[in-house]
């Protein structure tokens, strides 16, 4: 598989959460399709990532995530031991092996290069790769105002989808699928009335086209975000449209918008704020005041905050109110049919909360997500119709969908240039 040898090897990507080795001797093992990359917590506090493989005969290391709690990485087959920097530390019968076949060299474990961003652990499989923040290049502008670094998770799931991870996260990238898809987050689309390019195409954006990553710079939905002369909908006000908008994403998704944020802005209606242009503003001065109270670092509202990003080739992200609902797709087992699909609902918390390592959220809670239930569906039979006889070509729109147009751009590029 092309992308195996070309793309995988040669990016940055997230391989874990911060929060998923919270102490020293935490481990996590990431897989990319067959490649296997174990990240540990140092004593020290740092993120080393390494080869999940034993210097002497392979063995896989650490397997899902857990701790080596004497801070030695032990392999199960013949107890070699690697302290948590990857040298060396013990070699059961070292005399029964020649010299200069054990010395450090040869028995270090093979590193992986790895950084630690906006709360997340970064894995380069490429160890000639510049460092993250040049891969990233002018798009932490956008997304550092965020804080998603003091984000912890709410929920997270992983699911396997069967469908290419390239389909998997299109679905994600426009939202010109909401009035058929989500049709109680477009309970403001009236036929061709709804402004979908509005949204997609007017909106402050940045297309970081040399690198493949894109942000909408502004808030998607936020009233004050979008010039008067666009009206989103003939009939009702943009703020109406935000209104919507958190509601679905908070009963659909317990996403982008704190529950204590989402219980202020519907105490607001109940006593009669009126839904006008400012309406958007009078929200968000509700919310920033109530995370003073909650102790709650929110960072104040920024014009170059994104709302909605993408690093390539596989993170996807939307937020909102200290909250980012962010998606990871990959590849699993070398099958092009198949992938693999974390979902994760991260906010800030209070300063001091603790929310230990995150655990998958439970079937029926990932059910009634009903927002993320309904892409799912989409992708699945996406997949079915692309292997017909009958798929030859497709159709992009130039004002809603040219993300996903970027996207390929840039990875039709990386795999032309790491083709030596
Ligand atoms: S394979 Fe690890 S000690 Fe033998
Ligand atoms: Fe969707």
């Amino acid at each position: 598989m092309l992308e195996n040898e070309r793309l995988w090897p040669t990016v940055w990507q997230v391989a874990a959460r911060e929060e998923d080795i919270p102490r020293p001797g935490d481990f996590i093992e990431f897989r990319i399709n067959h490649y296997s990359i174990l990240v540990v917590r140092t004593q020290e506090g740092e993120v080393r990532a390494f080869h999940n493989a034993c210097r002497h005969r392979a063995t896989q290391l650490g397997r899902d995530g857990g701790s080596f709690p004497t801070g030695r990485i032990v392999c199960p087959f013949h107890g070699w031991q690697f302290d948590l920097h990857g040298k060396c530390a013990y070699i059961y019968g070292r005399q029964g092996f020649r010299p200069d076949a054990v010395d450090d060299e040869q028995t270090s474990l093979k590193p992986v290069q790895s950084a630690v961003k906006w709360g997340l652990v970064w894995v380069n499989l490429d160890p000639m790769a510049p460092p993250l923040n040049t891969y990233l290049g002018e798009l932490p502008q956008f997304v550092d105002p965020l804080r998603m670094d003091k984000m912890q998770v709410r929920w997270w799931k992983q699911i396997r989808l069967e469908a290419n991870w390239k389909i998997a996260q299109e679905a994600f990238f426009e939202s010109y699928h909401i009035m058929q898809s989500h049709p109680e987050m477009a309970l403001w689309a009236d036929g061709d009335e709804f402004r979908m390019d509005v949204l997609d195409a007017l909106n402050p954006r940045v297309i970081l086209h040399d690198l493949g990553h894109w942000a909408h710079n502004a808030h998607a939905f936020d009233p004050a975000a979008i010039p008067d002369d666009h009206e989103l909908h003939a009939s009702r006000s943009n703020a109406e449209v935000l209104l919507m908008r958190n509601r679905a994403m908070w009963l659909g998704a317990q996403a982008t918008m704190p529950e204590w944020a989402y219980e202020i802005q519907e105490k607001l209606i109940a006593e009669g704020v009126p839904v006008d242009d400012n309406f958007g503003r009078v929200l968000t001065a509700k919310v920033m005041e109530e995370a003073r109270a909650r102790n709650i670092p929110l960072p104040a509202p920024n014009p170059k905050a994104t709302s909605w990003a993408h690093v390539f080739p596989n993170l996807t992200f939307l937020s909102g109110y200290g909250s980012v609902l962010m998606y990871r797709s990959r590849p699993v087992a070398d099958d092009p049919n198949a992938c693999l699909y974390d979902f994760w609902s991260l906010e800030i918390m209070p300063e001091g909360t603790d929310t230990g390592r995150p655990v998958q959220c439970a079937d029926d809670f990932f059910e009634k997500m009903w927002v993320v239930q309904q892409d799912k569906g989409n992708i699945e039979r996406q997949q079915i119709g692309l292997r017909t006889m009958g798929y030859t070509d497709n159709r992009l729109a130039t004002n809603y969908e040219k993300t996903i147009s970027v996207f390929h751009r840039r990875l039709d590029q990386v795999l032309a240039e790491n083709s030596e």
